[in-house]
């Protein structure tokens, strides 16, 4: 115990916090295996891949992160058994009415990425409720992807650009990067600095396409649920060793 201890504190202990990544974006991915190697159903893995998220944006934010974008459900995941969707927007109410309720203390400002439409109305209307409470907060800012897709959100921002071409408040030969990414669900968000994955996959299933042209990708087999602090550590410490040079030298 003693040795298990002492290592996980050597992760920390190389962290530099005082040079954290303003913009730490994690895909929660690895639940379901979780809950099969643990013999339980895959809305366990869940649960318990929720319990995690607050952990460990409770813990972001003490350490002063500015932003964390989270990828919770994708535009893809509608694919699923119905039964397992279900639990998932359960889980997502859940996690919701306790946010509203300790939102007050610890001044969490969040937003959602995504089409919320296609959402259970009650659902939908919590996220809106809790957006719009959380706007006076100045705290970490906390991005759940919800029925979100880079793809979706690249199109959607292309029609509404064309849509005020059209209405002769934009130019076509004048838009710029900057330009394009204001009509992004991101808008005002500095682009990640961090891309985390666990559970092993090596691909970005569709998250945050645009904006993390530059970000540093970091990669585990660590399942979402077993992401501790100290996996977060060792994720600082990777990126914080990382030379970024944007095309340069
Ligand atoms: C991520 O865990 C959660 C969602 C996609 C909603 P998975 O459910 O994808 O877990 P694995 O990849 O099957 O282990
Ligand atoms: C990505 O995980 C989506 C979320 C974590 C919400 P998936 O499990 O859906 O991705 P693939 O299918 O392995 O690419
Ligand atoms: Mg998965």
């Amino acid at each position: 115990m003693a040795l298990l201890k002492s290592s996980k504190d050597s992760w920390e202990a190389q962290v530099d916090f005082d040079h954290l990544p303003r913009h730490v974006a994690i895909i929660m991915d690895g639940n379901g295996r979780w809950a099969k190697r643990r013999g339980l159903p895959r809305t366990a893995g869940h649960a318990a891949g929720a319990e995690n998220f607050r952990t460990i944006a409770t813990y972001c934010q003490k350490i002063g992160l500015e932003y964390l974008t989270v990828y919770a459900f994708s535009t893809e995941n509608w694919k699923r058994p119905l039964e397992e969707v279900s639990a998932i927007m359960g889980l997502l109410k859940k996690y919701l009415l306790e946010s509203i309720e300790k939102m007050e203390r610890d001044k969490v400002k969040m937003h959602f990425f995504g089409d919320l439409t296609p959402l259970p109305q009650e659902l939908r209307e919590m996220c809106e409720r809790t957006e719009e409470i959380s706007k006076r907060y100045d705290g970490i800012q906390l991005n759940v992807c919800l029925n979100y897709g880079g793809r979706d959100e690249i199109v959607r921002a292309a029609r509404a650009f064309a849509a005020d071409c059209a209405a002769g408040t934009r130019k076509p030969e004048a838009l710029t990067e900057a330009d394009f990414s204001a009509y992004l669900y991101s808008a005002g968000v500095p682009d990640p600095d961090l891309v985390i994955r666990p559970s092993g996959e090596i691909r970005i299933s569709n998250f945050l396409l645009w904006q993390s042209a530059y970000a540093e990708l970091y990669y585990t087999d660590v399942l979402w649920p077993d992401f501790s602090k100290e996996e977060l550590h060792k994720a600082l410490v990777a990126y914080q060793g990382r030379s970024r040079r944007y095309g340069g030298v």
